[in-house]
């Protein structure tokens, strides 16, 4: 399939975009390099042989955006493009609004023009809220999200559906990831996260490349095996190779379909650090710190529905994430330059 992939310089967007290409789709990318940049394309020719045409539009440009239609024709979308930090949606709500929402508002309407009728969406565990028992169902629906970027993803997965049942011919897989974490395991793809990173992997990766001197554990008197979270972290290659079963997918259904990617398997916070230290052969200092506002105790997926639909499963468990985080970290001091 000839498919466009917004966001795809991006972390899960780059990793995904290397799984379509070696399962054989064509990939053309639009992205406003707003957190990735232009080098990410020759990391992945050299993974995958071919240098995706890559567009540098920003979505909210509709004009621009349309000149990308006019100019190829595709049989899919994966929609990636969006700002996703969950601290900064509080303190600048409007700006996660308009990029995430006006943004895919733009992308669908053009996809309607130009007679696209499928799409992967990158949605996320956050829609769950704090309401439910784990592990999270599909069927639970939506809980009451706490932040304004989880309500972007709700709100995008509420369009898509009222798309879906206002048009017969519309395909939409609504992916609910939960946390990807890890490289592609040649070294050369990983997450480079801007400043002091939030997410727990990327910050551990600089305290075991000696850029920072210790992790704060948020919190350890939850009731969990150690007292400190538990999330479900998947291998972010696994996760790019859910979308390629994904985008296959919307060719044999039609409507809106919710789909966790996840492994179903939690881990604390201390078993993610000593994974870590595993992997980079180092202990690793930590100290213990109040629980992080808006935080919940545990969660994790029931991935019956992707082994059912998709038919997909990971294949890379907690020390391949850690010891590919690693990696990249070690190879790219810098980040992607
Ligand atoms: P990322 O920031 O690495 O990638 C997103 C890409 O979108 C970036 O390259 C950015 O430059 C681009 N972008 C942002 N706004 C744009 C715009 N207006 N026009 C064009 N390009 C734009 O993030 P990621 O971790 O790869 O996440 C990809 C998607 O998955 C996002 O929608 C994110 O919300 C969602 N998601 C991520 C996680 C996670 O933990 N990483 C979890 C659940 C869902
Ligand atoms: C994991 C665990 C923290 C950092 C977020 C978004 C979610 C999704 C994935 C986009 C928690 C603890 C963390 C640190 C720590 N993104 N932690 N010290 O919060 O599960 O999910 O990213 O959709 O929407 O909310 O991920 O990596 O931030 O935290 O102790 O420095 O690690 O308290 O228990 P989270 P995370």
């Amino acid at each position: 399939m000839k498919i466009l992939v917004t966001g795809g310089t991006g972390y899960i967007g780059s990793h995904t975009a290397v799984e379509l290409l070696s399962s054989g789709h064509e990939v053309i990318i639009v992205d406003n390099l707003y957190n990735s940049n232009i080098h990410v394309l020759d990391r992945i020719e050299k993974l995958s042989g071919i240098k995706p045409k890559f567009y540098e539009v920003d979505i909210l440009d509709y004009d621009k955006l349309e000149e990308v239609f006019k100019e190829n024709t595709f049989d899919a979308v994966i929609h990636f493009a969006g700002l996703k930090a969950v601290g900064e949606s509080c303190i600048i709500p409007l700006r996660y609004y308009e990029n995430n929402i006006s943004g895919s508002l733009n992308l669908y309407k053009l996809m309607q023009k130009y007679g696209v009728n499928k799409i992967v969406f990158s949605s996320s565990a956050t829609v769950y809220g704090d309401n439910y028992p784990v592990p999270f169902k599909e069927e639970y629906g939506y809980g009451d999200t706490t932040n304004p970027y989880g309500t972007t993803k709700k709100f995008n997965e509420i369009i898509l559906s009222d798309l879906c049942k206002a048009d017969e011919n519309l395909s939409c897989v609504l992916l609910r990831y939960f946390n990807p974490i890890g490289s592609h395991e040649s070294g050369i793809l990983g997450e480079v996260p801007n400043g002091i990173p939030n997410n727990l992997v990327p910050y551990i990766a600089k305290v075991a490349s000696g850029e920072l001197d210790h992790l704060r554990v948020f919190g350890d008197d939850y009731d969990t095996v150690d007292g400190t979270g538990v999330r479900d972290y998947i291998h972010v290659v696994d996760l790019a190779k859910a979308h390629v079963k994904a985008i296959e997918y919307c060719t044999k259904f039609k409507g809106a379909d919710v789909i966790n990617v996840g492994s179903g398997k939690g881990y604390s916070v201390l078993e993610v650090l000593h994974a870590y230290e595993k992997a980079c052969g180092k202990t690793l200092p930590y100290k213990i710190y109040p629980r992080r506002p808006g935080d919940i105790a545990t969660c994790y997926a029931d991935v019956e529905k992707a082994k059912r639909v998709l038919d997909f499963e990971v294949e890379r468990d907690i020390n391949k994430m850690c010891e590919d985080s690693y990696r990249f970290t070690v190879m790219n001091p810098n980040g992607i330059e």
